[in-house]
Parts: C-alpha cells; sequence; structure tokens
C-alpha cells in the first residue's frame, strides 16, 4: 500500500516526481524515494522519512534529468529504513522500480534468484523483480516482453513503474494495485491515483487488471494481460487542484468535513436511477466494505431491513469466510478509494458465485467500478485525510438516496450548516478529554453506526482506545470497564430510543462515568455532565447526519490537542490495497 509515479517529459523530472509525492503520501509515509536518469546514468536518492524531510536531506530539486519514477512507502515487507525504501536497482544499476503490493511467493522467487549469485541491498518482496528482469534482460532486450515474462511468475498484487538506463520509455504493470496514466502534451505521467497529476493533466486513463504499458514523451502503448495491443478509455475529471489542497485550513482532515456543508449537494445529486432498479429487483442484499464505509452500510442494511429486505452488512475481508451468496443476491460493496483490497477480494468471490455486484465509490475509474455491474458515484471530490469524513456523509447521502425521494433529503445541507456551529462548544469538550486514556461510545437504533464511526474517527486519530457499543450491551460485560471520570459519549437524538439510552447512560454515570451527550433531549441533557446541542428534525431517520459532524469534530480537536497529524495518522494509510 504505497504511492508509486513516473514521468517522462521536458519538465525536470525531480521536481514532478517530488511534487507529486506529496499528494501520495497519505497512502503511505515510512520512506520516499526517486530515480531519476540523466543520460543513460540512473541516479537514486530516497531514505526513510516523509517527502519534505527526505527530499530536503538528499537535494532531491537538484538532480537533472527529465525521466523519473518515485515512490511512499508504507511498510510491509522490511522496516522502514533507507535500504528498503524504493526506488530498487538490479545488480547493474541498469534497471530500476517501484512496487506498490505484496508478492506473495517472494521467498520461493528470491530463492530462485539468489541461486544465480544476485546480490540483494533490501529485505524487500519488491527487490527480487528489478534481478528478474535483469537476469531476463541478458537475452531480450525488449522490456515489455521481459516484464510480461516475469510479472507471470508473481502471485499477489502489483503496480509497478520501471526505468532502464539504456530507453527513453517508462515501462508499467498493474494487477490488484492500482495505475492510472495521465495524458500531456509532450509528456507523459503515470501514478497510484489522479489527484497527484492533477496540477499537471486533467486526462487520464485507467489500466486494467493484468495490463503492461509503455509510456514515452510522445503517448503510450497498453497490451492487456494477454498481451495483445489494446485501448484503454480515456477520460476527464473536473476535479481541481483546489479541491485536493488545504484552502486556508490547518488539516486536510478539518478543511472535509467543512466541505461537508457543500459536497453534500453533489452526492445528493448523484445518479442513483439504474441502482434503485437494481436494488428493487432483489429481496436479499449483501453489503460488503471496510472501516467507515463499513459503517455506512451498516446504516443501510438497517434501512432496507425496516423496509423488509433481507439485508446484512458484513466486513469485506471476513465475507468470503461467512456468507453464501448466490445468483439471488445482490452484493452492495462500498469503498470510497475502490481500491480497498479486501472489498476487492469479496467482489471477486462474489463474481464466482454469479451475484450481481453494485458499487458505491468515489473515484471514477477505480477498480471498483471495472468489477461492478452497477455504480454510483459519491461525486464528493479528492478526500486526501487519511481519516474519512466528507465520503463517510457522501456514502450516506447516496444510500439514503437509494432509499427515500429527494424531497425528504432537502434539509440535510442546513443541519451541516447548523452543526458546524458546534465547532467551538465541540473544540472545549475536546480540551476535557485530550489526556484520557479510554473512551466509549454508546447509542441505539439507528445512531448505533454513527457511535461506531465515532469511536472508529475517534482511536484512529487520537490514539486513544474506544469501543462502541449498542447502549444496552454495556450491562452484558462492558460495564465493568467503567470508572471514575472514563468518558462515556452518548449519541442520543429524541426519537423511539430515548427512553431506552437514558437508562443506559445511567447506568455508566452511577459508575463514575463522564457522560458526553449529544442530543437534543432534554430528559438526556439534564443527566449529563456535558452536552453538545443538536437541532430537533421533523425527520428522525435523518438525525444521523447531524450526530456525525460533532463526532468527527471531537475527533480532530483531541486529535490535534495531542500534537498529533490528524491528516496522516501512524501505521494507517489512505487506501488500503493489500489484504
Ligand atoms: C476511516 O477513517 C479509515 N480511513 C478506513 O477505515 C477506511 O474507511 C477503510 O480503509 C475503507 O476504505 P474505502 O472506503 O476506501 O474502501
Amino acid at each position: 500500500m504505497c504511492g508509486i509515479i513516473g514521468y517522462v517529459g521536458q519538465r525536470r523530472a525531480a521536481e514532478v516526481l517530488t511534487h507529486a509525492l506529496k499528494h501520495l503520501e497519505y497512502r503511505g509515509y515510512d520512506s520516499v524515494g526517486i530515480a531519476v536518469k540523466d543520460g543513460s546514468t540512473i541516479t537514486v536518492r530516497k531514505d526513510k522519512g516523509m517527502v519534505d524531510e527526505v527530499s530536503k536531506k538528499h537535494s532531491f530539486l537538484t538532480m537533472g534529468g527529465s525521466i523519473g519514477i518515485g515512490h511512499t512507502r508504507w511498510a510491509t515487507h522490511g522496516v522502514p529504513c533507507q535500504e528498503n525504501s524504493h526506488p530498487h536497482f538490479d545488480c547493474t544499476k541498469n534497471i530500476v522500480l517501484v512496487h506498490n503490493g505484496v508478492i506473495e511467493n517472494f521467498q520461493e522467487l528470491k530463492e530462485d534468484v539468489l541461486k544465480k549469485g544476485h546480490k540483494f541491498t533490501s529485505e524487500t518482496d519488491s527487490e527480487i523483480v528489478a534481478h528478474m528482469l535483469e537476469d531476463n534482460l541478458k537475452s531480450n532486450s525488449d522490456v515489455l516482453s521481459v516484464m510480461s515474462d516475469v510479472v507471470n511468475k508473481i502471485h499477489g498484487s502489483y503496480s509497478f513503474v520501471v526505468m532502464a538506463g539504456n530507453k527513453k520509455e517508462l515501462y508499467l504493470a498493474r494487477k490488484n494495485s492500482p495505475l492510472v496514466i495521465g495524458i500531456g502534451k509532450g509528456e507523459m505521467f503515470c501514478a497510484s491515483d489522479i489527484p497527484a497529476l492533477l496540477p499537471y493533466t486533467s486526462k487520464f486513463v485507467q489500466l486494467e487488471e493484468g495490463d503492461l504499458a509503455v509510456l514515452s514523451e510522445t503517448g503510450y502503448n497498453v497490451l492487456d494481460h494477454n498481451r495483445k495491443p489494446t485501448t484503454r478509455k480515456e477520460f476527464s475529471v473536473n476535479w481541481n487542484i483546489e479541491m485536493a489542497q488545504k484552502g486556508g485550513y490547518e488539516h486536510f482532515m478539518l478543511k472535509e468535513i467543512h466541505d461537508q456543508g457543500h459536497f453534500i449537494t453533489e452526492s445528493l445529486a448523484s445518479d442513483t436511477t439504474s441502482a434503485k432498479k437494481l436494488l428493487d429487483k432483489y429481496s436479499r442484499i449483501d453489503i460488503v466494505a471496510a472501516g467507515t464505509s463499513y459503517h455506512a452500510g451498516l446504516l443501510f442494511a438497517i434501512l432496507l431491513q425496516r423496509e423488509g429486505k433481507n439485508a446484512q452488512a458484513f466486513i469485506a475481508s471476513d465475507y468470503p469466510f461467512v456468507a453464501v451468496p448466490t445468483k439471488n443476491t445482490l452484493v452492495v460493496a462500498i469503498s470510497q478509494s475502490g481500491e480497498t483490497a479486501d472489498v476487492l477480494q469479496s467482489i471477486r468471490f462474489v463474481k464466482s458465485k454469479s451475484a450481481k455486484i453494485l458499487s458505491i465509490t468515489n473515484v471514477v475509474g477505480s477498480t471498483i467500478t471495472n468489477l461492478s455491474d452497477e455504480v454510483v458515484y459519491l461525486n464528493t471530490g479528492p478526500e486526501i485525510g487519511v481519516a474519512a469524513t466528507k465520503t463517510f456523509t457522501a456514502e450516506l447521502a447516496v444510500i439514503y438516496k437509494l432509499m427515500f425521494a429527494k424531497e425528504r433529503l432537502s434539509s440535510i445541507k442546513n443541519i451541516f450548516e447548523k452543526m458546524l456551529e458546534s465547532e467551538s462548544e465541540v473544540k472545549s469538550v475536546a480540551a476535557k478529554l485530550k489526556n484520557v486514556k479510554n473512551a466509549f461510545f454508546i447509542a441505539r437504533g439507528i445512531s448505533v453506526p454513527i457511535a461506531q464511526e465515532g469511536s472508529l474517527k475517534f482511536k484512529e486519530i487520537t490514539y486513544i482506545h474506544s469501543e462502541a457499543y449498542p447502549g444496552g450491551e454495556l450491562k452484558h460485560g462492558t460495564l465493568s470497564l467503567i470508572e471514575e471520570g472514563i468518558p462515556v459519549i452518548v449519541i442520543a437524538p429524541k426519537d423511539e430510543t430515548s427512553s431506552k439510552i437514558i437508562g443506559n447512560l445511567k447506568e455508566a454515570k452511577t459508575r463514575g462515568a463522564l457522560i458526553i451527550s449529544i442530543t437534543n433531549d432534554e430528559n438526556i441533557r439534564k443527566e449529563s455532565d456535558i452536552s453538545i446541542s443538536i437541532p430537533t428534525l421533523d425527520d428522525p431517520v435523518l438525525y444521523p447526519f447531524a450526530m456525525i459532524i460533532p463526532l468527527q469534530l471531537l475527533a480532530y480537536y483531541v486529535s490535534t490537542l495531542r500534537g498529533i497529524n490528524p491528516d496522516k495518522p501512524r501505521n494507517l494509510a489512505k487506501s488500503v490495497t493489500v489484504e
């Protein structure tokens, strides 16, 4: 789960690569490196650390040459260190590559390569490919055909960009890891995602599974998985670079929380016509997703069940081991990135059972879109912060649009605007939580997935242990953890669950918990130590949109008060392309 980039054209490659890597840093930030070719000499500079630090330390911008590749790493094989950073050379330093993915049979391949006398400088699974290319190029100078032979031996996932000292092109391969080509005038780019290339082009081509490609300054060629020349659809995106920048906010996450008021209109404008027809046709609906998208899926399942459907949300990584879909099942895959490996694995499993797939995603041209029968887009612009915020509410918006008449959804924008007014109040609550060691989130009914999302957001960026429960479940075990001062965040809109959640709140309060409620119910407010207000809504099904905003803000402010960068929480990455 790394970010990769390639450039060939007239510009100084090091500048393009360094700049683009900043945008890819959300995919991993254990180490950074670039390789640039000047004449026939390839220079690699790389190190542990983040883009600004490493590029400064190793003077990336002084490197000449107008063709190069770059990488930002999320470590899988080998600790984060200079040796394990990409790009990786072969023994002759004529071949250099960057890789995103995991080579599952690398031990076996490595033994083979070692027997042939190759010397390794890293512990990564990726370096092996540089040596395999070196070997095969001795008898065949056609890099693409050699790459084809080499990648055919790999089990696992990859996107590769390869550069050779004696060639003016870049060579690309893709399977189960994203790789997009950016089309310029007299220059070509490739990257793990579109936003990284937005400063240079708005025209793209998405490679498909098993494709190989060559990029030169004048254009590109693609070979499909049978190694036949093929064409892939070119498309333009209307995201602009502003949309991928901070716009005056201290962090992307804060900007993205605030952007929700604006983008919700675009998400609600998504075309759901065909998807709705598909939903109507099926009585059994399995929803697969991970993390935040799974929480949106949980809410979707509740709404579908209320309509009499046999609906269930599954954690994508486990779906193939617990579910038995048939051709009568509609599988709804939710993934903002459209590249989450766990979700893609579920989809491939579903395809083998002939079930239909409807996907909900933010990224045009992402892998999920190629594997699905029907797609609905979130239309919420690129999300850069690792913590999903605006894409969660966009997922909810699309789900609600699939379920309800549009007139019922017209007040959501106002709800967001109102809730964003609570920012300073939430900030002062955050100050009280910045030193706690544990936190619990409780709710009932349709608010439970919101409590779960609030808890995930909180732990993800504050590094404070937190758990979420349906309030009624506390007394079945978790109550033993409640002691003096432990915050219990109660998500409690005034609805049919109010009389029950107040009982659960009291159970925690009696044991010394600090009760923080997010509510419009006067009785709950009175029982709370601290309370954040929400407006009373005519339509209670819309409360999730009101509840989520203070929870996102709470996580954000506790994180920053603890000196953490919420955009790049430790050990995580935005797009999780490993299983
Ligand atoms: C949430 O803040 C996380 N970044 C994470 O749980 C994320 O939602 C998950 O990895 C799924 O991503 P996707 O929606 O791109 O598939």
